[in-house]
This record gives structure tokens, C-alpha cells and sequence, in this order.
């Protein structure tokens, strides 16, 4: 309403296979994310659930296999999805960064780290005046500070295969930082890592993303990281968005017997052995049920299931769930 420009962000219906030698893999089938500006969500699902397929078709870096089937992708009232190079180009060195699940192939190794800092801030910044360069200089540095790299400038100078994998990754936060961007992709972004870092890297990611007010979609495995760092949560499956809710909210009441299914697989801290994962496996891409894809492994499964698709639907307040029996 009025002049104002919503600066949310939002993923309608969005539908992605991928091309292989046997025919197609209906990987996508209808994802919708909705996100306030400054909010946190967590996605979550099993291996194979096409998380890391959604964050990339945000920024156009699918493989070339991929095809969009439908969808948009709205940011601040346009659609990513129609973009020409120009504009994308804009929109990931502006609004959108992403951090990769493996931060070793994020850095391009032929460059020093200055070099791919102050590149990455080239659109954001007045180029015709002169100072742009120590304008920008004088930013990753900052950041690299923020993401707590000690020596700033010396790791300026260092080229990615000189840093470890924990640095690498806190320099690719530190490139999405130093301009002030309205959301980050975060791909299991400490997956990589030394344990020990992990909580540490996960705190700088939430306490930048309150501080600079932007807004973020994490994806992780785990239950614990998404109750400490989200506001709300989407729960994929096979390429479907089963539960979105606050994620107090859907941790406490499950809707979906797979959101059930995930929470059971935490390990108890009172239970003896480990969790199991959940029986039985992802669809078959190439031919994935007509119904609902997790009809297979459901325990409620019945007859609808098999035939209709289910829709999300609204179970509680702010909680949406897609469940044929839901409430039955
Ligand atoms: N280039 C490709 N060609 C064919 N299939 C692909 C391609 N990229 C991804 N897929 C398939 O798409 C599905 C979703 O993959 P994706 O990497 O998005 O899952 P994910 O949820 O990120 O999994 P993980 O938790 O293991 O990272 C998988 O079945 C994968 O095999
Ligand atoms: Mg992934």
C-alpha cells in the first residue's frame, strides 16, 4: 500500500525439473516461501528435497540441465525470474547473497581476496568518482573484521587455497556484508566446517542479519539450529513445502506427519543410541506420485492421498500445513 516498496520476498508455485538422459526429473513441484524483510526462516528437509535447487534458481545459477516450469519469484515487486543478465547481475552484487553449502568452489581461486571483495562491490558504488576503489577497500575490510577474521588486511592479500575452510566461508559472509544486502541464502552454511566453528559462524550469521535488519533463509538438518536462529520455518519434502509456521509454533505442533517424522529423528538426550532416519526414501523423480509425494512413507496415508496433490492450508495461526488429514 501506498509509495512504499515491499520489500519482502516471495517464491510463488515454482516448479523445476531437470533434464536427463532417461527423460525428466520433476524435482520442483510447486515451492512457495514468503518472507517479511528481517525475517528468518529455516528450511528443512531431507537429503534430495531440492533446497539447494530452490536458493539457486533465485539467483539464476542453476545448471544448465535445469528447466523452469513455472513460477516467480518476486523482490520488491518484480519478478527475479524475468530478469535480463543486467539486472540479475545487479540484483546478486545489490539485494541478494548467497552462502554455499561447500565454500570451496564459492571463491574463485585465481583471485586474491581483495580482489574479489572490491569486485563484488563494484555495482553498489559510484565508480566515475576515484575513491571508489579505497571506498571499497575500506568496506571488506570492515567486514572481514565483522565475520571476526583476525588480520584483516593481510587476509586481503591471501588467495582462497591459503585459508582454511572455516576462513573461506566467513569470507564469503563477509562478501555478502559489506554492502548492506536485504537477504541471504544460506546453504547449510557451516555443514563444512570444523565443528567448533559451526556455532560460531551460526551466531555471526544471526547477529549480522538483526543488525543490518535483512532477511534470511537457512537452510539446515538440524532441528536444534533452526529453533535458535528462525522465526518461521518451511518444511520440504520431495520438492514441496509441507508445513510453514512459526517455528515455536511447528516444532511444539506438528501438522504433517513428516514434520512428526523429522522432529522424532532428533536424538534424545535422555534416550540411549542414536536416531534413526526416517524408513523408506525420496521419490523417484522420474515418475513421482500423482497425490501427495510423501503418500509412500506415510503412516496416515489413505485413497485421497494417492489421487489429489494436497494444498497448503491454514492449521493455526501463521501455520499452514498440506495434509489431507489434517484435523482428521
Ligand atoms: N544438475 C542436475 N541434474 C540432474 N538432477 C539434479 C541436478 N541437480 C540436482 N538434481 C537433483 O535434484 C534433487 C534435489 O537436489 P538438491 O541438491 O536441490 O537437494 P538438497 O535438498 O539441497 O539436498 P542436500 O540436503 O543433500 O543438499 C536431487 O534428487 C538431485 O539429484
Ligand atoms: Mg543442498
Amino acid at each position: 500500500m501506498g509509495s512504499e516498496k515491499n520489500t519482502g520476498f516471495e517464491i510463488k508455485d515454482l516448479k523445476i525439473s531437470f533434464k536427463v538422459f532417461n527423460g525428466e526429473l520433476k524435482v520442483i513441484d510447486g515451492v512457495n516461501i514468503k518472507l517479511n524483510r528481517g525475517e528468518r526462516m529455516g528450511l528443512v528437509g531431507e537429503a534430495g528435497c531440492g533446497k539447494t535447487t530452490t536458493l539457486k534458481s533465485v539467483l539464476g545459477i542453476l545448471p544448465k540441465q535445469a528447466m523452469l516450469k513455472s513460477g516467480q519469484i518476486m523482490f520488491n515487486g518484480e519478478d527475479v525470474l524475468k530478469f535480463n543478465s543486467a539486472q540479475m547481475q545487479k540484483f546478486r552484487q545489490e539485494s541478494c547473497a548467497m552462502v554455499f553449502q561447500d565454500p570451496s568452489s564459492a571463491l574463485n581461486p585465481i583471485f586474491k581476496v581483495k580482489d574479489l571483495m572490491i569486485n563484488g562491490m563494484r555495482n553498489s558504488l559510484n565508480t566515475k568518482d576515484k575513491s571508489w576503489e579505497k571506498e571499497a577497500y575500506g568496506r571488506a575490510v570492515k567486514a572481514l573484521g565483522e565475520v571476526m577474521l583476525p588480520d584483516p588486511k593481510r587476509i586481503m592479500e591471501n588467495y582462497p587455497f591459503q585459508l582454511s575452510g572455516g576462513m573461506r566461508q566467513r569470507v564469503c559472509i563477509a562478501m555478502a556484508l559489506a554492502t548492506d544486502r536485504h537477504l541471504l541464502l544460506a546453504d547449510e552454511p557451516t555443514t563444512s566446517l570444523d565443528v567448533t566453528i559451526q556455532e560460531q559462524i551460526l551466531h555471526l550469521i544471526h547477529k549480522l542479519s538483526v543488525e543490518k535488519d535483512m532477511s534470511l533463509v537457512l537452510v539446515t538438518h538440524s532441528m536444534g539450529v533452526i529453533r535458535e536462529m528462525t522465526d518461521r520455518v518451511s518444511i520440504m519434502y520431495a520438492g514441496t513445502i509441507m508445513e510453514v509456521g512459526d517455528t515455536k509454533d511447528v516444532l511444539e505442533n506438528p501438522g504433517h506427519p513428516y514434520t512428526r517424522a523429522l522432529i522424532d529423528c532428533i536424538p534424545k538426550l535422555t534416550g540411549d543410541g542414536v536416531a534413526e532416519g526416517i524408513p523408506g526414501r525420496v521419490p523417484d523423480y522420474l515418475n513421482p506420485p500423482k497425490g501427495c509425494r510423501y503418500v509412500e512413507r506415510c503412516p496416515k496415508a489413505t485413497a485421497v492421498c494417492r489421487e489429489e496433490k494436497p494444498q497448503l492450508v491454514e492449521c493455526g495461526p501463521n501455520h499452514m500445513v498440506a495434509c489431507h488429514n489434517f484435523g482428521r
